[in-house]
């Protein structure tokens, strides 16, 4: 009777934010509409997607007969996990180890530190600078979220341009929820799909830092972009994203989370921040800059260096704001690809026009790298970042595992 410690993802739990799905180095992860499930006949227990797992619900585990192992078709049905076979977990104490599958190491894994990261399988790091704050994670769930109130919602996008994306201010009173920079929270939009479950909760980056978008006080900000395309470029409204934009003052809004313990900044004030994004992706680089500026004036001497790529300048959320911050405190560049009698042009290709700056980043242990925005950027990125470090007679192979291995090459694209 062979017995697995086979895999499960906790439908209950999991937002559905795909870093699994990326992550698993075997392609064991796969999804639906409904769910994230694990197929137990290619998962090899390596690990490798525990750590990144912004909620934590990747990492479930049950005792079953192999023969009777979940289906991936069956796992798509849940609404929430399986309790645990006795029959099954009972074979499995009358079992020798020798008789263990490669199923069954997965769990024994359990154990370990999941800081054992195949620094040669993931692209980025698994773990968070080491003078990352603690993070808080999963204090409010689907079945018990957080009401947060809408206290401020504009839009940061030119009224003419097609990209319309707000700035949505949520408090929460006197109830608490205590984040960090590079954090994400879940919405839970309100109504249900066609076949009448309630929707998933959508995850949006945390843009405010941890002591408040207005200092002190108990709120935060999210960049919320109007989705009115599917992946395939057909018109289709985003449930969450319409729900956000649309919301007044005064509204109320369900809020879980807050999730996220990788993406952090380091908290030792002479570390260095290299930030790359695109889009929406600004989210977490407007909290990380926006802690380090309150910090300054307390003493904070690390360096800020920010590439930001957008369609237009009218499309680039925090334009304003952004321009006005002092060269001396983040040196930025903008990259613009469709502004008409100009060249299309990429964060990557500002980054490799500013390559001895950012090659001197680099050669720095102290430097700290953050990459958000759309998928496509990430390989762009990764290569333009192996391009600069040769030219500036930096070993990439080398250099990339120590900033994977030390918690300074952090990669969240969607
Ligand atoms: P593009 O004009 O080619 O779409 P969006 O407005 O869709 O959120 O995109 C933000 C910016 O990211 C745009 O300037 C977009 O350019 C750019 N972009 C698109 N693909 C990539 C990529 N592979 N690498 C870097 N930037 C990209």
């Amino acid at each position: 009777m062979e017995v697995l410690k086979q895999h499960l993802i906790d439908p209950e739990i999991c937002i559905r934010c795909n870093t699994c799905e990326e992550t698993c180095p075997v392609d064991a992860i796969t999804h639906d509409a409904n769910n994230y499930v694990v197929k137990a006949e290619v998962c090899n227990g390596c690990m490798a997607c525990i750590s990144p797992c912004p909620t934590g619900s990747i990492d479930n585990w049950r005792t079953v007969l192999k023969s009777q192992a979940y289906s991936i078709e069956e796992q798509f049905t849940w609404d929430e996990l399986p309790a645990q076979n006795t029959t099954a977990s009972a074979a499995l104490d009358n079992h020798a180890p020798a008789s263990a599958d490669a199923g069954a190491s997965a769990a024994d894994n359990l154990d370990e530190s999941p800081a054992g990261i195949d620094v040669d399988t993931a692209r980025g790091s698994t773990l968070p600078p080491w003078s990352a704050a603690k993070p808080y994670v999963n204090l409010y769930t689907h079945k018990l979220p957080i009401v947060a109130t809408v206290v401020g919602n504009y839009r940061l996008t030119g009224e003419s341009t097609a990209s319309d994306i707000h700035h949505i201010m949520l408090d929460f009173g006197t109830t608490p929820f205590p984040v960090v920079e590079g954090q994400s929270i879940g919405i839970l939009p309100p109504g249900a799909t066609q076949d009448g479950k309630t929707h998933h909760a959508r995850q949006y980056s945390i843009a405010s830092p941890r002591d408040g978008e207005r200092e002190g006080y108990n709120n935060l900000s999210l960049t919320v972009k109007r989705v009115t395309q599917d992946h395939r470029g057909k018109e289709a409204d985003g449930v969450c994203s319409n729900y956000l934009c649309d919301l007044k003052k005064g509204d109320k809004v369900n809020v879980i989370g807050p999730f996220g313990s990788t993406f952090l900044m380091p908290n030792h004030p002479n570390s260095h921040l290299l930030m790359i994004c695109t889009g929406t992706g600004s989210a977490p680089m407007r909290a990380m800059t926006e802690y380090r500026r309150r910090r300054r004036l307390k003493g904070a001497t690390g360096k800020l260096m920010l590439f930001f790529g957008a369609r237009t300048k009218e499309e680039l959320p925090y334009f304003g704001p952004l321009v006005n911050l002092p060269k001396d405190f983040i040196d930025t560049t903008l990259a613009f690809s469709r502004t008409a009698g100009q060249p299309k042009r990429y964060v990557q290709d500002a980054m490799r026009e500013r390559a001895a700056d950012v090659g001197q980043m680099l050669r720095d242990d102290n430097t700290f790298i953050y990459v958000c925005g759309l998928k496509g950027m990430e390989d762009g990125v990764l290569q333009a970042l192996r391009d600069i470090a040769v030219q500036n007679g930096i070993e990439w192979d080398p250099l990339w595992r120590a900033l994977k291995r030390e918690g300074r090459l952090h990669l969240e694209t969607y």
